[in-house]
């Protein structure tokens, strides 16, 4: 690896403790790997603040008895078709079925349809999660 670059520094000592409690239980091996994901996911903040390209998915949880719901759900994201990239679809019991949308694009759009998705009457619960698209 010799596009790396090592540098130090100064913490607190109560800091990096908590900090190494917390990684240590989340499974993390080493302080590096535990701070390169915090700088990704800094990266990734900054990524959606500033209107980047993220890769967002969102979940959806929903009665398909319900009227019409499962065409305003296709038609929603027929209008974002440049964006959706995957669907998967989970027949949770007789009732029930959840759904993953993966989508590509700039934050603020990812964050529109996801908020079309979640809004649809009949939708029970929505989460979006905005993610980098691993170019760093
Ligand atoms: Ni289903």
């Amino acid at each position: 690896m010799s596009n790396v670059e090592r540098f130090g520094i100064s913490v607190p000592k109560d800091l990096i403790e908590e900090f190494d409690q917390i990684i240590s239980r989340k499974g993390y091996t080493s302080r590096s790997e535990a701070i390169r994901d915090l700088m990704r996911d800094n990266i990734v903040e900054h990524s959606i603040a500033e209107d980047k390209e993220v890769i967002g998915t969102v979940t959806i949880v929903y009665n398909h008895h319900s009227r019409d719901l499962s065409d305003k759900l296709i038609d929603i994201q027929h209008n974002f078709h440049d964006q959706v990239i995957a669907t998967t679809h989970v027949h949770l019991d007789h009732h029930n079925c959840a759904e993953v949308i993966i989508i590509k694009g700039k934050s603020s759009t990812v964050r529109q349809l996801a908020d079309k998705l979640i809004a649809t009457k009949g939708v029970k619960h929505g989460k979006l999660v905005m993610s980098a698209t691993g170019k760093t």
